[in-house]
């Protein structure tokens, strides 16, 4: 019997950070040890061409994004970990998805949405700087999951539409075609879905608040000594909820120290020491990762090695579902 698959893609379209780190890349981690589940992992470079259109970026980010991952525990020998331009099925499938997918449901998707948004605030043509590839993002997500067959996509919360999308693609296939594709379900961090940034507002790149994995300890250090914190006094008992350090804090710390640190928070605790803290927890846990990472960037031919392995795992796998749908639609 197979074992059911657990799927996720990483646009690599920059330095991943703290948040990508909590939000998707630690939960996907633990569903990788998951001994009941097939793991699959990619570098979802074809999804980044859209908006890295510099050949030397476009290249450095997916060093960057697998030297993350392998770095942070991902073992290639027990999940199939791949880059998605080495899967040329996918595209086949992305073409025949897209003849079933109205286009009323990309009209509806968000990071489409979000930019005809804010080109009619600034009286822009509606779809100013929109390309195709970012209108039909949906549909060549749906294929990365749908071909390998994925019951689960472990995401950040902004992607949970795009599963659903790809759900909803898979039963628009199957009710005409048969039942062919497993329908995928998301897989979300609950707690902290949100890790917030340092001014307090969503950790992302586009609001230029980030904390870097693999930041050096001295510019960690620095970092964290930039979130933003109100100007309450060191004697002056804190709420943890909405405190940015907290809920920093709460994601690398232990049990034992969290419950400490709430303490301290009721009988009164000085900013400075909350970030010294933080900065312990966070390095404590990053420091071997991040000497792995500058390991493999250094050797990114094992990098290759690595990816092409897995490309042929992956191609091993997507190359009869993609028999069984070209065959079903009558080619
Ligand atoms: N769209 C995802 C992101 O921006 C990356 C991605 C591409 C993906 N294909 C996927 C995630 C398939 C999960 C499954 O983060």
């Amino acid at each position: 019997m197979n074992k059911p698959v657990v799927l996720t893609g990483v646009k690599p379209t920059g330095v991943p950070h703290i948040g990508n780190y909590i939000g998707a890349i630690k939960p996907a981690l633990k569903m990788a040890k998951n001994p009941e589940m097939q793991g699959m992992y990619f570098i979802a470079d074809y999804h980044a061409l859209n908006s890295v259109q510099d050949r030397k970026e476009f290249n450095q980010y997916t060093y960057e994004i697998a030297a993350t991952w392998l770095a942070l525990g991902l073992d290639p020998s027990k999940v199939i970990f791949y880059r998605q331009s080495d899967i040329s099925e996918t595209l086949e499938l992305n073409w025949i998805l897209s003849c079933l997918t109205p286009k009323g449901l990309m009209n509806r998707a968000h990071a489409y949405k979000a930019k005809v948004d804010a080109n009619k605030l600034e009286n822009l043509d509606a779809d100013a700087g929109v390309n195709m590839g970012l209108y039909t993002y949906p549909i060549l997500m749906a294929a990365d999951i749908l071909l390998p067959q994925a019951s689960f996509v472990p995401v950040g919360k902004d992607q949970i539409q795009h599963v659903e999308i790809a759900r909803d693609i898979a039963t628009y296939f199957n009710n005409t075609y048969g039942e062919t594709f497993t329908l995928p379900n998301h897989v979300v961090q609950k707690e902290t879905a949100v890790i917030p940034g340092l001014d307090g507002r969503k950790m992302s790149k586009s609001y230029g608040n980030t904390i870097t994995i693999f930041a050096e300890p001295a510019k960690l250090k620095k970092l964290i000594f930039k979130v933003v914190t109100d100007s309450s006094l060191p004697t002056d008992s804190k709420k943890t909820e909405d405190s940015t350090l907290f809920l920093l804090y709460k994601e690398f710390a232990t049990l034992e120290e969290v419950k400490e640190m709430e303490k301290r928070y009721l009988e009164g605790i000085g900013w400075g020491e909350v970030k010294q803290k933080v900065f312990y927890v966070l390095n404590r846990e990053l420091e071997k990762p991040r000497q792995i990472y500058n390991e493999l960037m250094e050797n990114p031919t094992k990098i290759d090695d690595i990816l092409k392995e897995g490309a042929m795992k992956a191609r091993a796998l997507c190359k009869p579902a993609l028999e069984d749908v070209k065959r079903k639609i009558g080619c």
